[in-house]
């Protein structure tokens, strides 16, 4: 495994290389949810590229950016034994040479559900993901529906602009306890993680979004949002004592309950392909 810092380099490398490429782009803290994308390229791939950037321009909340876990050394770790090719480690400097004065927006989904409590956050996501695909040039990227509002949003945009690549939607990998991976779990005390696990189970079984709301604000935390789309159900709490608050996403489908359609969160499929060759 190849680790490198300087995107010249890799940007020389990348034209030499030959054979199927799989991306698979992250903020570092990586998980056993990181691990199944990054074991899913390995499988389907000649080459596997990971790529650890802590993006600025997604967090509209400096304390949120300041506490994202840095956990290096083990991603390098976890990165070689699952036989990752190449880890790129791209600086501000390097992914925002224009001072973000371009900037990639959708006016739709992403202002809805965690872009309504969030607002640019999408725009400092989809921007950066362009940044990335153009800078890897990947056949495929993989990317977890744990955020999936995310995933569609980054289909979506490469279907728009004709990019020439696939994006994978790949499942949830949850705990024992049903909470899904999220490198934000590290974050949280004992005694929340603890709590935390109702989450999931309440998002599955709830009657009704209003009921699971009332359900989860019983147990304690601040509901941003339970919202069903068609045949899935998001939310968002954020948990942990005031000092240390934690926001916390996560979607589930639901077969019995059907929320109002919207057509660019219908559609789910496994893998869509959005290679125009
Ligand atoms: O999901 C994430 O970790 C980030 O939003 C991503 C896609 C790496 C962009 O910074």
């Amino acid at each position: 495994m190849k680790v490198i810092r300087d995107m010249q380099e890799w940007r020389a490398l990348r034209k030499k290389l030959v054979g199927s490429v799989g991306f698979v782009p992250t903020m570092g803290a990586l998980h056993a949810g990181h691990a199944s994308l990054l074991e899913r390229s390995v499988a389907r791939e000649r080459i596997t590229v990971l790529s650890i950037y802590v993006n600025p321009t997604q967090f509209n909340d400096a304390k949120d950016l300041a506490a994202y876990p840095d956990t290096l050394e083990d991603d390098l770790q976890l990165a070689e034994q699952l036989g990752v090719d190449f880890v790129i480690l791209p600086t501000y400097g390097d992914m925002y040479a224009d001072g973000f004065r371009f900037q990639v927006e959708e006016n739709q989904l992403s202002r809805s559900l965690c872009g309504a409590d969030r607002p640019g956050h999408f725009t400092g996501v989809l921007t950066i993901v362009m940044k990335l695909l153009n800078l890897v040039a990947p056949d495929r990227a993989y990317f977890g529906k744990k955020d999936y509002q995310q995933y569609t949003l980054i289909r979506d945009m490469c279907e728009t602009f004709f990019m020439n690549v696939e994006i994978v939607g790949c499942e949830t990998v949850r705990e024992l306890d049903g909470l899904a991976m999220s490198s934000r779990n590290k974050l949280l005390d004992a005694e929340t993680r603890s709590r935390v696990a109702v989450f999931y189970d309440v998002l599955s079984s709830a009657s009704s979004d209003k009921a699971a709301i009332l359900a989860l604000e019983n147990f304690g935390f601040k509901v941003d949002y339970v919202e069903t789309i068609g045949q899935r159900r998001f939310g968002a709490i954020v948990v942990g004592p005031q000092s240390e608050k934690v926001r916390l996403i996560d979607n589930v489908v639901i077969e019995a309950a059907r929320g109002p359609g919207r057509s660019f969160l219908q559609g789910d499929k496994n893998t869509t392909t959005v290679s125009a060759g």
